[in-house]
Parts: structure tokens; C-alpha cells; sequence
């Protein structure tokens, strides 16, 4: 398995597997493609990993530029993120993950939020800050993780292509 930058022709793969990751999943709506391909065309797909096995995409991350209100610059969210579901469970999603962060770390980025299951993310570093706050998501499920600075504090707000005003 290879962790890389994604390639014009990855496009379908990557929703296809996305979709794949997503689909019955209790937290989505499926929008999870679309997003991806909103990002993209608006910009502000900073950083996007596929994951490939045997010439294929079994994986996918996203990281794109948030803003920290009133004062913060360099800061990223992490997803959407997908493993092909015969896939999951092989650390694949991990290693997606800490290639990310490592990447934004190497270019300086400040730091990185998300939402998500407080239980699998704890491993990468990413905490519940208090200081950092994301409105109408239920605490424990926003998580950040500072990268070359102190936390930022203040409240966070993603690329408008998350469809969460
Ligand atoms: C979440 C996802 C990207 C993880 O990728 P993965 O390749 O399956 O994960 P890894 O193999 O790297 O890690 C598996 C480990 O995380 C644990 N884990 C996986 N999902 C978890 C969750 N929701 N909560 C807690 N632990 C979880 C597994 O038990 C396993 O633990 P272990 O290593 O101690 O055995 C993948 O399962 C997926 O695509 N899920 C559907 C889409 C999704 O939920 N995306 C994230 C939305 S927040």
C-alpha cells in the first residue's frame, strides 16, 4: 500500500470510495462525494492523500483551510475520510491520517481540526479543546490538534462546500 497525492484520474475512485465508506453510515447524509468535488472546484482541497493497493484507491483524505474567528491563520480540517469497507480495520485510515499530518506539519501549518469519534482519533494527538469551540456540533465530537503552534482559540468555521453555513 502507497499513500499519495492525488491524480486527475483518481477523481471517480476517490468518490467511489467515499460513497462506499459512507453509504448506512448513522452520521452522513451521502453528501460525502459531493463535498470532496466541491472543495476541489472551489479551491480548497489543500491537501487530498489516496491511499492505493494494487493500482487501486482503497482510501481518501481530505484536508482544507478553516477559519478561527477572530485570529488564527494556518489552520486545516481533516475529511472527509474513507476506507473502502473490505478494506477497513488494516490501518489504512491511520496511515492516511499521520501522512497528512505530517505534510501540513512540514508546510507549516498551525494546526488541524475535525469531527469525529473522540475514541479513534485520541490516538493522532487530537483533543477536545475547550478553547477552540465548532457551533451546533456536540463538543466531544470537535477535536483539534496544534501542529507547529500554541491552540488557537476562538470558534471555527469550514469551507462553505461542508453545506454547514
Ligand atoms: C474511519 C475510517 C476512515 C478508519 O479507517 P480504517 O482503515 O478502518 O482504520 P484503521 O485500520 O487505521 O484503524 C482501525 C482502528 O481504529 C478503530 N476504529 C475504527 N473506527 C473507529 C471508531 N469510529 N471509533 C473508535 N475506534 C475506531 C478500530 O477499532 C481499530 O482499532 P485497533 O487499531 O486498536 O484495532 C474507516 O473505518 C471508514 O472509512 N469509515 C467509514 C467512513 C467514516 O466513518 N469516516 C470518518 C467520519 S468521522
Amino acid at each position: 500500500m502507497i499513500i499519495r497525492p492525488e491524480r486527475d484520474d483518481d477523481r471517480s475512485a476517490i468518490g467511489a470510495v467515499t460513497a462506499a465508506a459512507f453509504a448506512g453510515h448513522p452520521h452522513s447524509d451521502q453528501t460525502e462525494p459531493l463535498i470532496i468535488e466541491r472543495l476541489r472546484a472551489g479551491g480548497a482541497l489543500s491537501l487530498s492523500l489516496v491511499a492505493e493497493e494494487a493500482g487501486e484507491v482503497i482510501g481518501h483524505v481530505a484536508f482544507s483551510p478553516v477559519t478561527v474567528t477572530p485570529a488564527a491563520a494556518g489552520w486545516y480540517g481533516l475529511g472527509p475520510i474513507s476506507v473502502r469497507p473490505d478494506m477497513q480495520g488494516r490501518g489504512v485510515g491511520s496511515a492516511l491520517i499521520r501522512r497528512g499530518l505530517d505534510m501540513l506539519r512540514g508546510s507549516g501549518a498551525a494546526g488541524c481540526v475535525l469531527v469525529g469519534e473522540p475514541g479513534y482519533y485520541q490516538k493522532f494527538g487530537f483533543r477536545n479543546e475547550p478553547a477552540l469551540a465548532f457551533p451546533g456540533c456536540a463538543p466531544q465530537y470537535f477535536m483539534a490538534l496544534a501542529l507547529t503552534e500554541a491552540m488557537a482559540s476562538g470558534t471555527v468555521a469550514f469551507d462553505p462546500a461542508f453545506g454547514l453555513g
